[in-house]
């Protein structure tokens, strides 16, 4: 694996590679049609925690701020931060890197968006326009059961996962590849069957990454390998390339190699470039940094 930190050298795909910077910026340099799948799992709803309002006081003798001397004030809003737009418009700011995923991925190829109930809508609405609703192949629901539960709602405890494919007539999909699942009513089918197993649906039950297993990284929004096996075993072949453009702690990139397949990763945050090479290992290219260097 090729680790790039350098943003003037052309992105090559004769290693795996995992690259440090703004996916925006970094999509446009991989040649188009390159990927049997891309996965990504976006940040969401930062927005509203980092969302700042701008205030300034005014003199108002009615306002409800009292300062300095006894004098009043009311506070108005002057703006925002600019990264708050960003994120309080989830459709908006993943619009132009998912129309720079559709360009990177071959004609059999797929696209799986990983999201939470809150947004997953807005973002499918969104990409049936880019794709045509003809490409929607599925919404999955990982579906696990840990952490606190609610008392004054049903606790929330799925995320969904939306499936486009490039084109209807030509993607490639391997349901025969795919790991089983036990049957729910064992008792209704042989007994071969049940050694079989039967092929997952739309709805998975996967536990999180166990939070002492060797799974685990440390980084917070880490997802499970077990799920994006799946994803990956399905959508792409041997030798094909994956392509995770919110790449976190590298799930995307250790799955493909256990399954044989290549990958590009990237990542803004250097916290998660350094999680990425040590559980992938990776040479850095000249001009770029590594740990052991800095
Ligand atoms: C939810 S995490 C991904 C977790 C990952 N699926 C895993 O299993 O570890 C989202 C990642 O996107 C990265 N990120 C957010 N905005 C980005 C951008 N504009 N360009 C590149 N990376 C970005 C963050 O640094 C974070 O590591």
């Amino acid at each position: 694996m090729r680790v790039v930190r350098d943003h003037t050298i052309p992105l090559l795909l004769d290693d795996d590679l995992l690259v440090q910077g703004e996916n925006l910026a970094v999509l446009p340099r991989l040649p188009a049609g390159a990927f049997d799948m891309v996965y990504i799992d976006p940040p969401f709803n930062t927005g509203r925690e980092q969302s700042h309002a701008r205030l300034r006081a005014v003199a108002d003798p009615d306002g409800n701020v009292t300062g300095f001397g006894g004098r009043r004030y009311r506070t108005e809003e002057v703006g925002r931060m600019a990264f708050a737009d960003r994120f309080d418009d989830l459709p908006a700011y993943l619009a132009p890197r998912l129309v720079e995923a559709r360009r990177l991925l071959a004609e059999h190829g797929t696209l799986y968006v990983h999201l939470d109930p809150r947004e997953s809508h807005y973002v499918k609405v969104l990409l049936d326009e880019l794709f045509g609703r003809r490409c929607f192949l599925n919404e999955l629901v990982w579906a696990y059961d840990y952490g606190a539960k609610a008392r004054r709602r049903w606790p929330t405890k799925h995320d969904v996962i939306l499936v486009y494919v490039k084109d209807p007539d030509a993607y490639w999909f391997d349901s025969e590849e795919v790991d089983r699942e036990p049957y729910m009513a064992p008792g209704l089918v042989t007994a071969e069957q049940r050694a079989r197993g039967k092929r997952p649906t739309d709805v998975w039950w996967h536990t999180i990454v166990p939070t002492n297993g060797s799974e685990r990284t440390g980084y917070p929004t880490q997802k499970p390998a077990g799920i994006v096996r799946r994803m990956v075993t399905a959508s792409s072949r041997p030798g094909g390339w994956c392509l995770d453009f919110f790449a976190g702690s590298g799930t995307l990139g250790a799955v493909a190699r256990e399954l044989d397949r290549r990958f590009v990763l990237v990542d803004a945050s250097p916290a998660a470039i350094e999680v990425c090479e040590q559980r992938l290992g990776g040479e850095a290219t000249p001009g770029s940094r590594t740990p052991a260097a800095r």
